[in-house]
C-alpha cells in the first residue's frame, strides 16, 4: 500500500490545456474518487498516474517516490478499465494469471494468488470458463481479479461499472467497497456518477474543466459546498437555487426573492455592510424543505407530485424558478395548489450570483 501525491499537475494535448494545475493528496489505504462531468480530465489524470500519459508539468509520487519518469509496469499499480479488456481466447484463470505469467512468477504462487482472488470475488466455480460464457458482472469481477492478483500498491479504476445495468451497478458498487474494506489497498476511482462517488469514496475530488473545484469527505462536500458547481453536482435531486438579494430583516440578514419573500440567511448581520443589495443565489436541498403555513418561507405553486412510496417528490414553481421538495410523508397535492416551503434552519446556503462562490464561512 502507498500514499499518492499529485502536485501542480498540468497537461497539454498539443495546444489544448486539459489539466490546469491539480493538487491531490491521497493517504495510504484511502479510497479516493475523482468525479466530474464528461471531458473534465478525470481519465487523463488517472492515465498520468498509471504512466500511460506523459505529464506536461508537475509531480506525481506513489509511496513517497516521484514516478514522473518511471515506466507503467514499474509503478506497482493495477488498473481496471470500463471495457474490462479481457482476453477472449483465455479462460478466467488464465486471464487472471496472465500478468503474473508475464512476470515469470512461480507457478505455485500464481495458483495461490488466483485461488485467493477468485474466492474473494466468488469466481471459484468459473475458472475454466471463457469471457463469452460470463455475465457482465462476472466479467467485471474477473477484471478486478486480474488487478488483485498482482497485489499492487495502488488500484486505479476508470468507470469500471458504466457498462453494467443499473441494478448490477449498485451491487458491484457494494462489492468493490467491501473489497476495499478487506484489502485496504489505496484506490483512485474515476466516475461521472455523483452517487457512486458519494457512496464509495472516503475522499471525493470534484473536477471541472481540468481543475479541482473541491475535495474532501463526501458529507463535507454535501454540507459545505464551496460553490454552486459543487452544490449542484453533489446530491440528488440537485440543490434548489433561487436568485435573490441580500437585505437586512430586523436585526438579521435575509435573502429577498423576486416575489418579495424573505428567507433567513446563515450569515452574521455584521456582514451586511459589503453585501447589502448584492445579487445572490439562495441554495436549499429538496430534502431540507418542510411545509409551512401561509406567510412562512416561500410561496410555491405545485406543478407535479411524484409519490415513490418511500417519499413524495413535489415539483413546484417559486416565482419563475423551478423548485423540488422531498417529503418523507405522503401528500395528495394537485397541480396548481399553492403550498409554502420553509427551508430548514442550518441547511441553507448563499452564493455570490456572479462568481458562484459560497458566502458562508468567510
Ligand atoms: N489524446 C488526446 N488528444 C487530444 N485531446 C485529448 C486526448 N485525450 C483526451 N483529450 C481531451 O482532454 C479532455 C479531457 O479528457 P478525459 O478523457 O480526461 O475526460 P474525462 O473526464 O475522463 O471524460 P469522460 O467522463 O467522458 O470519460 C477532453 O476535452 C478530451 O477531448
Ligand atoms: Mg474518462
Amino acid at each position: 500500500m502507498a500514499s499518492v501525491q499529485i502536485r501542480g499537475i498540468q497537461k497539454y494535448f498539443g495546444g489544448t490545456h486539459v489539466i490546469r494545475g491539480v493538487d491531490i493528496d491521497i493517504e495510504d489505504g484511502q479510497f479516493a474518487v475523482l468525479v466530474g462531468p464528461s471531458g473534465c480530465g478525470k481519465s487523463t489524470l488517472l492515465r498520468m498516474l498509471a504512466g500511460l500519459e506523459e505529464i506536461s508539468s508537475g509531480e506525481i509520487s506513489i509511496g513517497g517516490r516521484v514516478v514522473n519518469s518511471v515506466e507503467p509496469k514499474e509503478r506497482d499499480i493495477a488498473m481496471v478499465f470500463q471495457n474490462y479488456a479481457l482476453y477472449p481466447h483465455m479462460t478466467v484463470f488464465d486471464n487472471m494469471a496472465f500478468s503474473l505469467m508475464l512476470a515469470k512468477t512461480d507457478k505455485a504462487l500464481i495458483k495461490e494468488r488466483v485461488d485467493k482472488a477468485s474466492s474473494i470475488l466468488g469466481l471459484g466455480q468459473l475458472l475454466d470458463r471463457y469471457p463469452r460464457q460470463l455475465s457482465g458482472g462476472q466479467r467485471q469481477r474477473v477484471a478486478m481479479g486480474r488487478a488483485i492478483v498482482r497485489d499492487p500498491q495502488v488500484f486505479l479504476f476508470d468507470e469500471p461499472l458504466s457498462n453494467l445495468d443499473a441494478k448490477l451497478r449498485v451491487q458491484m458498487r457494494a462489492e468493490i467497497k467491501e473489497l476495499h474494506q478487506r484489502l485496504r489497498t489505496t484506490s483512485v476511482y474515476v466516475t461521472h456518477d455523483q452517487i457512486e462517488a458519494m457512496t464509495m469514496g472516503d475522499r471525493i475530488v470534484v473536477m471541472r474543466d481540468g481543475v479541482v473545484e473541491q475535495q474532501g469527505k463526501p458529507l463535507e462536500l454535501y454540507d459545505r459546498p464551496v460553490n454552486t458547481f459543487v452544490a449542484g453536482f453533489i446530491g440528488s435531486p440537485a440543490m434548489n437555487f433561487l436568485p435573490g438579494t441580500m437585505v437586512l430583516n430586523g436585526g438579521d440578514i435575509a435573502v429577498e426573492l423576486a416575489d418579495g419573500s424573505r428567507l433567513p440567511a446563515p450569515l452574521r448581520a455584521s456582514r451586511l455592510g459589503p453585501l447589502g443589495g448584492k445579487p445572490v443565489i439562495y441554495g436549499v436541498r429538496p430534502e431540507h424543505l418542510r411545509l409551512g403555513s401561509a406567510g412562512e418561507g416561500m410561496r410555491a405553486v405545485v406543478s407535479v407530485v411524484e409519490p415513490t412510496g418511500a417519499q413524495t417528490e413535489i415539483y413546484a414553481k417559486v416565482g419563475g424558478t423551478d423548485v423540488i421538495a422531498i417529503f418523507r410523508e405522503r401528500h395528495e397535492f394537485r397541480a396548481g395548489d399553492v403550498i409554502h416551503l420553509v427551508p430548514e434552519h442550518g441547511h441553507t446556503h448563499v452564493f455570490d450570483a456572479e462568481s458562484g462562490k459560497s458566502l458562508l464561512g468567510e
